[in-house]
């Protein structure tokens, strides 16, 4: 297993705004699934814009590992497939580090290739539930055995002749949808997902790109999924828009450093992506969209945020799968709004790269601003103003939390410290460079090593 150095940091109120052209990595939820539908699919698969962190680099190695070639050739990847039910079974345990999109996804698609494989990852992942996934996998015909609570490391048999499923998604995933998806991909008949609250749909959009029968029936705020089972998948081109979830960053640092400016170019704007969005116009901040288009059935634009003072709202429970992953930065900017900010029904929270709620609300007491859990809600009190900060932020093995520690610590009055940044690898590289270049020479290093 790979040691990854702890990287303690602080983060300063810099004294210059944020200018300039920020690019942010590619979205990582559809670097994952290019990957691993190029694997399943006939022929070569071209990607640009992969996101290079650490947790879709463990999806390419799995990927490898199963049998298809996955190659880096300058800026493009290629994945050579072996066609859906071609993978072969790995020679040693399948090792997912921190991500637990690449866990679940790739359990989907063991499920339904008849060998025995063994899956962990770093002790982040090892602690996550497993069992959103293994329980439907199982009514399709695989066998897993896993620690307590069903937990990783696991051990898969995948089904010989696995059934399509109709499965109704318990929580509000499109990890456990996937999962299912990818599993129903090699088993005869129609695979049917209902879910109550729609969840992003890249797995959707890119079975259909590499030419399935998917269909999606609208219900209330929820859809239905059919999946027609073994398709011919054919290999595609896959252009990676900007990562919104990425993108939150620098948008909450411009909104933290008055006078800042910044443009993201390239940014996805899938409309299950971008609640975070939707919200900051609603707290006041100068958010607009330029140049939209459509890029590899994705919709894209170039994001222009401007330093807006902002105040206070309640975010709605429906919005939460639009923004599941940008509460942590949100909260960051509910600190400085005039007024409280309740977010409401934040269940998934506790579930994910580590506890989110409980760590998002310690994050900010730590930092002096008043901060509430109550329920599944998170309550926070703005200061109209500057933050105290001088907390030291325990991250849990959590990227997002680190990087919306040091976005607080750019409006903070003092200095904002962060336990360890070194996962901020997994989805975001280079986020620190490109935050200190940003503000440039005159602003200093903002966030350096502590
Ligand atoms: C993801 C789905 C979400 C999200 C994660 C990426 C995906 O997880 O938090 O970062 O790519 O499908 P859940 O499905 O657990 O909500």
């Amino acid at each position: 297993m790979k040691i990854i150095p702890v990287r303690p940091l602080s983060a300063s109120r810099p004294t210059a705004p944020l200018t300039g052209t920020i690019r942010v990595p590619g979205d990582k939820s559809i670097s994952h699934r290019a990957l691993m539908f190029g694997a399943l699919a006939v022929g070569q698969t071209r990607i640009t814009g992969l996101l290079e962190g650490e947790d879709v680099l463990r999806t390419a190695a799995a990927m490898r590992a199963l049998g298809a070639e996955v190659e880096r050739h300058d800026d493009v990847w290629l994945v050579s497939g072996r066609g859906i039910g071609g993978l072969v079974e790995p020679a040693d345990v399948l090792d997912m580090g921190n991500s637990g999109t690449a866990a679940r996804l790739l359990s989907g698609i063991l499920a339904s290739h008849p060998f025995f494989s063994v899956m962990t990852g770093d002790a982040s992942l090892r602690r996550r539930p497993m069992r959103r996934v293994t329980d439907p996998l199982t009514a399709c015909g695989a066998r897993f055995s896993g620690r307590e609570g069903g937990r990783l490391p696991l051990a898969i048999e995948g089904a010989r002749d696995a059934m399509p499923l109709e499965y109704d998604v318990p929580v509000p995933s499109a990890q456990v949808k996937s999962a299912v998806l990818l599993c129903g991909l090699n088993a005869p008949g129609i695979t049917v997902v209902t879910e109550r609250e729609a969840t992003r749909d890249h797995s959707e959009n890119m079975l259909r790109h590499f030419g399935a029968e998917v269909s999606v029936e609208i219900q209330g705020t929820g859809r239905i999924i059919s999946l027609r089972g073994q398709p011919h998948l054919r290999a595609a081109n896959v252009v990676v828009p900007g990562d919104p979830s990425s993108a939150a960053f620098p948008i909450a640092a411009a909104l933290m450093v008055p006078g800042s400016r910044i443009v993201i170019p390239g940014v996805g704007l899938n409309l299950l992506r971008t609640g975070l969005f939707t919200t900051l116009r609603e707290m006041g901040a100068e958010l607009r969209v330029e140049n939209q288009r459509m890029e590899g059935g994705e919709p894209v634009g170039d994001i222009v945020a401007v330093y807006t003072e902002l105040r206070g709202i309640d975010v709605p429970p429906e919005r939460a799968p639009s923004m599941i992953d940008e509460y942590p930065v949100l909260a960051v900017l509910a600190a400085r709004a005039n007024g409280t900010t309740r977010m409401r029904g934040l269940k998934e929270l506790r579930v994910k790269e580590s506890d989110r709620l409980s760590a998002t609300a310690a994050m900010l007491a730590a930092n002096h601003v008043r901060v509430e859990v109550d329920g599944d809600d998170l309550i926070v009190h703005g200061t109209g103003g500057t933050p105290m900060g001088g907390g030291m932020v325990e991250t849990h093995m959590d990227h997002r939390l680190a990087m919306s520690a040091l976005v607080l610590g750019l409006g903070t009055e003092l200095a904002v410290a962060v336990d360890d940044a070194s996962f901020i690898d997994t989805s975001f590289p280079g986020f620190v460079e490109l935050i200190n270049t940003s503000i440039g020479n005159s602003g200093g290093d903002a966030l350096r090593a502590a």
